[in-house]
């Protein structure tokens, strides 16, 4: 995701000192950068879409002049990477800056407020519309601080930001808030920082200051004050020393970044209920048109589209056909025509697999809509519309939280075209609605909750051979899942298939001992479910379940089991009930004493077919 950096700085020039910090938060991510200084009473703004390294080499970053000053990694999540969406971003005059991390939800509503009162917006994105709404703040009130335009614009704001905030009018300040994006303020001797992260500032302090949600800060050469955005009233807050290396601090003080991101997801999930509600409705209207929609993707993505597949069914009452992305030209080149749509599904949007299919599609005029992670990539410019899942950047090999955002956006797609095509009642349509907007909170107490004991299990199981991951329905899908990460992650040989096929061939392979992880939540397929527990049991299979919270049936019948909050509907159920088989698979490789981050033979993204 983006980041953040401001400082002011005693001695010296800020622009080296930003342009070094925003190095360090490199590895969030970003397509491009940008920086904005203050000196003599007016900005000085360089930005352009590229790498840090390019974008100096064409403008120098260093040479802007002034002690205090903001920078920004943009990651794309709405416009495209192009230079004149990279922050910072200014007001109509001139006289605001601001960088910001995050996503607002209401900026359509608010620019066309913004613009029916003649302010002019020159950017896609949604931080603009922050900008313009401070300088209405202060327009309207003269009287008003900096801090205090800050403060009264951000109570519009529906979403997540971070921001830092600078002007000509008030030269000695830098103003930052937070709601929902990570802030910290670090602080020494002969400067203030503020960043989206503390790896940005780490070298020059390890003095940092946690700012909250609903917090404001104004950093000065005095040092900073905190206040709450509610009330303005102050806060106290003294820094924290950090024993961190750069390292810990990258990966936030978890030993990988798989598990990082795995924690990650209760926010992720968040963000991705804030899509646009325009770009949804747009796919809903193209899906509803289709004659025949494939889902193309691969490994953990082709997962979400077989997930979807049953969303698709269950709540719109449409057939869509999910297709491994290397298969479809065999499989379908040849009948694919301009009554197909392809919904191609790839969180980096460069998998040449999947581009191939998508390619294929494309000549024979098939309509394609793509969802993935990363604005600006192949995907996003062959697709007729695309959806941006928002889950920031995942630097672990394995997919992990945009494998739960791809099946929340794949869900709320559902769940629309189920409403436009007359298929869902108000009230079923409200009741999951308001599921899945609780769903983060569910994947937080799973994690907060259940990761010590799946740690247990993986430590029970750590030598096994293979493993087995059955599941009925839905569940199938996170069948294939669970059994992914286990293989590429912990290298154990595992097989997963819906759990009613195992008679038809797979249980000669158990013997006493077995692991075999059945995912049952409480829906439609549990009774015969349990049926397929006890064919396994019966053979002396050690049964591990994934199960609903106080499932007396199942709790019997395992040896180990991982518990999932009640009430969680089935088409959502895959979102929670695959985080304890991200886990057992994370610590099944720690416990084998491999490498999550980085398994052998693997690539992040997969540019050969
Ligand atoms: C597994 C994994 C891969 C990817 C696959 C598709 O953890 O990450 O299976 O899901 O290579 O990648 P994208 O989604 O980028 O097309």
């Amino acid at each position: 995701m983006c980041g953040i950096f401001g400082c002011i700085v005693k001695d010296g020039n800020a622009a080296p000192v930003i342009h070094a910090a925003l190095k360090r938060l490199e590895y969030r991510g970003y397509d491009s950068v940008g920086e904005a200084t203050l000196h003599e009473s007016s900005l000085h703004i360089k930005k352009d879409q590229g790498k840090i390294d390019e974008v100096h080499k064409i403008h120098n970053l260093d040479d802007l002049p002034g002690n205090i000053g903001i920078g920004h990694t943009r990651w794309a999540t709405h416009g495209a990477p192009l230079q004149v969406n990279a922050h910072p971003h200014l007001d109509c005059d001139g006289q605001i800056a601001i960088v910001h991390n995050g996503i607002i939800e209401n900026f359509s509503e608010l620019k066309q407020e913004l613009e029916n009162l003649g302010h002019v917006f020159k950017s896609k994105t949604d931080t603009e519309v922050i900008v313009h709404l401070i300088e209405h703040v202060w327009k309207t009130k003269p009287s008003l601080s900096l801090a205090d335009a800050v403060l009264e614009a951000v109570k519009r704001l529906e979403g997540s930001y971070a921001i830092a905030v600078i002007s000509p009018k008030e030269p000695n300040k830098i103003v930052c808030a937070r709601y929902e994006s990570p802030l910290v303020v670090g602080v020494n001797e002969n400067a203030v920082y503020c960043a989206s992260d503390i790896p940005a500032f780490l070298p020059l302090t390890n003095k940092a200051v946690i700012i909250n949600d609903g917090e404001l800060v104004i950093l000065s050469p005095q040092g900073y004050e905190i206040r709450k955005i509610a009330d303005s009233s102050l806060v106290t807050r003294e820094p924290k020393i950090l024993d961190w290396t750069p390292e810990m601090a990258v990966k936030q003080g978890y030993p990988h970044f798989m598990l990082k991101e795995i924690h990650e997801q209760p926010a992720t999930l968040r963000n991705t209920l804030r899509l646009q509600e325009h770009y949804l409705d747009l796919m809903t209207t193209f899906l509803d048109r289709a004659h025949e929609v494939f889902l193309v993707a691969c490994g953990t993505s082709y997962h979400a589209c077989l997930a979807a597949s049953y969303m698709f069914s269950k709540l719109a009452f449409l057939a869509t056909y999910p297709i491994i992305a290397s298969e479809f030209m065999e499989q379908h080149g040849k009948s694919v025509n301009i009554d197909s749509t392809i919904l191609a599904v790839s969180q980096s949007g460069e998998t040449a697999d999947t581009l191939a299919a998508v390619n294929c599609a494309r000549q024979r005029a098939a309509t394609i809509l793509g969802l993935t992670n990363v604005i600006g990539s192949t995907l996003t410019r062959i697709s007729r519309v695309y959806i941006g899942q928002q889950s920031g950047p995942e630097i672990g090999v394995a997919a992990t939280k945009t494998f739960t955002s791809q099946l929340s956006v794949l869900s709320q797609l559902a769940l629309r075209l189920a409403k436009k095509r007359g298929k869902i009642s108000q009230d079923e349509m409200d009741f999951l609605a308001e599921k899945m907007e609780n769903l983060p909170d569910v994947v937080d107490e799973i994690i907060q909750t259940q990761e010590e004991k799946v740690k247990q299990i993986a430590k029970k199981y750590k030598d096994a051979k293979t493993f087995f991951f059955l599941g009925r329905g839905i569940s199938t899908a996170t069948a294939y899942e669970g059994r992914l990460k286990l293989m590429e992650i912990a290298y154990v040989p595992a097989i997963a298939f819906p759990a009613g096929e195992s008679k038809h061939g797979p249980i000669s392979l158990i013997e006493p001992g077995f692991p075999v992880v059945f995912i049952c939540p409480k829906d439609d397929t549990h009774k015969t479910l349990i049926g397929n527990i006890m064919e396994m049991k019966a053979r002396g299979a050690s049964i591990i379940a994934i199960m609903e919270e106080g499932d007396e049936e199942i709790k019997k019948l395992a040896d180990d089991y991982v518990e999932i909050p009640k009430g969680v509907p089935e088409v959502l159920s895959p979102i929670p009930y695959i985080i304890p088989l991200q886990l057992l698979a994370y610590y099944m490789a720690i416990e084998r004493g491999h490498n999550p981050d980085t398994p052998r033979n693997l690539a992040k993204s997969v540019t050969v077919k």
